[in-house]
C-alpha cells in the first residue's frame, strides 16, 4: 500500500522549536514525531511513503532515510518549490500515488493517535466512495475541519466545513485519510486546499464517508496541545502496559505516565511525574519536581527545580530553585538562571534568562 504524508508548512505554531527543527522531526514521546506515523503505516503493511515537503527538505531527508531499512519500507521526498498547500503535494506525487488502482493513506504529520490504518482500511472498502476521512470528537471545533452528516446517513458526509466561524458541529478531520487514486484527476497541479476544495467537491458528489476514530487524537502542532498529547499519549501506553515506560516501582516516579531515556541521569531525591518525558543525556539535579512536562535531548535541570506544563528544549539549562509553568517553551540552547520564574515563556534559542518572567511573553 502507498501513503502520503503532509510535512510542508513552517510550523510558526510551534515555534520555538521550529527555528531549530522542522515540525515533523520535533521529538514526540522521545521519537520524531512523524516516526509514530511511519512506524503505524508500515505495520498495517504500507511500504511506499511519499513525505510531501517544502521547507528544509534537506535536514529531512538526512533524518529520515535511515528508517526505510529499518521499516522495510521505501521513503520518497517529494519536494515543492513553492508550498503547495494540503492538495496540491497529492497532484506532485501522482506517479507514485496514481500508479495503480489501490487506495492511499494521506496523513497530517501533527497528528497523534492510535493510528486506525487497517480497519480504515476495510471500511473504504465496504462503503465504495472515493474517499474516507477519519474523524474524531472535540470540544473547540473552531481551529479543525467539521464534518456535519445527514442524519440517516451516519457515514456519508453532508457538508465539510474548515475553520468554521459558528458551530455547525463538534465530529472534526482527524487529519487522516483514505482515498481513491480517482481523487487525484479533481486536484490541479498549483496551491491549493484539500480542506477548502478537494473535500467539499468530493462531498457534493456524496462520495466522502468519515471513519470515528477510538481513543486519544491531538494535534500536537502547538505547545500547549503538544503537552495535553503527551499526557493523553503516555496514558495511553499505561493502559497497553507498553515498555516504553518507566516502572513506577523507580523511586523517583510519583503517579506513572513517566517515560525516561536510558542514558538520562536522574538525581537523588527527584519526584517525577505524572506526564513526563525525559529525552536522551538529560540531566537531572537532585531534589529537582517535574510533572506535566517534555524535557527535551540533552537538557539539565538543576537542583530542586519546580518545572511543570513546560516544554525544555534540547541542550538548555535550567537554573537551581528556578520554577516554570503555565506553557513555558524553552528554545534550543536557552539558559535560565537560577531562583528565575518563568510564567507561561517562550523563549527563542540561545537566549540567556536573567529575570523573572511574571506573565506570559515571547522573550527574543
Ligand atoms: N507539503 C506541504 N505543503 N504540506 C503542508 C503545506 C504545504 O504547502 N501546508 C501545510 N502542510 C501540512 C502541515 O505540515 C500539516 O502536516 C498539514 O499539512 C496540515 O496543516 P496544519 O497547518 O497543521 O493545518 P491545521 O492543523 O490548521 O488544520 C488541519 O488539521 C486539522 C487536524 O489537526 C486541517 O486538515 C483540519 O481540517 C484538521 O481538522
Ligand atoms: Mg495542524
Amino acid at each position: 500500500m502507498k501513503a502520503l504524508i503532509l510535512v510542508g508548512g513552517f510550523g510558526t505554531r510551534l515555534r520555538p522549536l521550529t527555528l531549530t527543527l522542522p515540525k515533523p522531526l520535533v521529538e514526540f514521546g522521545n521519537r520524531p514525531m512523524i516516526l509514530h506515523q511511519i512506524e503505524a503505516l508500515a505495520a498495517a503493511g504500507v511500504t511506499d511513503i511519499v513525505l510531501a515537503v517544502n521547507y528544509r527538505p534537506e535536514i529531512m531527508t538526512a533524518a529520515l532515510k535511515k528508517y526505510e531499512k529499518e521499516y522495510n519500507i521505501k521513503i520518497e521526498f517529494s519536494v515543492e518549490t513553492e508550498p503547495l498547500g494540503t492538495a496540491g503535494p497529492l497532484k506532485l506525487a501522482e506517479k507514485i500515488l496514481g500508479k495503480d488502482d489501490a487506495p492511499f493513506f494521506v496523513l497530517n504529520s501533527d497528528v497523534i493517535c492510535d493510528f486506525p490504518f487497517k480497519d480504515l482500511a476495510a471500511f473504504h472498502k465496504s462503503h465504495g466512495g472515493e474517499g474516507t476521512i477519519v474523524v474524531t470528537k472535540v470540544e473547540e471545533p473552531s481551529k479543525y475541519g467539521v464534518v456535519v452528516h445527514k442524519p440517516d446517513s451516519p457515514s456519508r458526509i453532508d457538508r465539510f466545513v474548515e475553520k468554521p466561524v459558528e458551530f455547525v458541529g463538534n465530529r472534526i478531520n482527524a487529519g487522516i485519510y483514505i482515498l481513491n487514486p480517482s481523487v487525484l484527476n479533481r486536484i490541479e497541479l498549483r496551491p491549493t486546499s484539500i480542506e477548502q476544495e478537494t473535500f467539499p467537491a468530493i462531498v457534493k458528489d456524496g462520495q466522502l464517508h468519515s471513519f470515528d476514530l477510538e481513543g486519544f487524537w491531538m494535534d500536537v502542532g502547538q505547545p500547549k496541545d503538544f503537552l495535553t498529547g503527551t499526557c493523553l499519549y503516555l496514558s495511553s501506553l499505561t493502559k497497553q502496559g507498553s515498555k516504553l515506560l518507566t516502572p513506577t516501582s523507580e523511586p523517583f516516579v510519583h503517579q506513572g505516565n513517566v517515560m525516561v531515556d536510558p542514558s538520562a541521569k536522574i538525581g537523588k531525591n527527584c519526584k517525577i511525574g505524572p506526564n513526563v518525558t525525559i529525552g536522551p543525556n538529560v540531566v537531572i539535579g537532585d531534589g529537582v519536581r517535574l510533572q506535566r512536562c517534555v524535557l527535551l535531548a540533552g537538557s539539565r535541570v538543576k537542583e530542586h527545580a519546580w518545572i511543570k506544563s513546560t516544554i525544555v528544549g534540547w541542550n538548555s539549562t535550567v537554573g537551581r530553585w528556578a520554577r516554570m509553568e503555565n506553557v513555558s517553551v524553552l528554545g534550543d540552547d536557552v539558559t535560565i538562571g537560577d531562583e528565575i520564574y518563568c510564567n507561561g515563556a517562550s523563549v527563542l534559542p540561545h537566549k540567556t534568562i536573567k529575570q523573572n518572567v511574571d506573565v506570559p511573553a515571547i522573550i527574543m
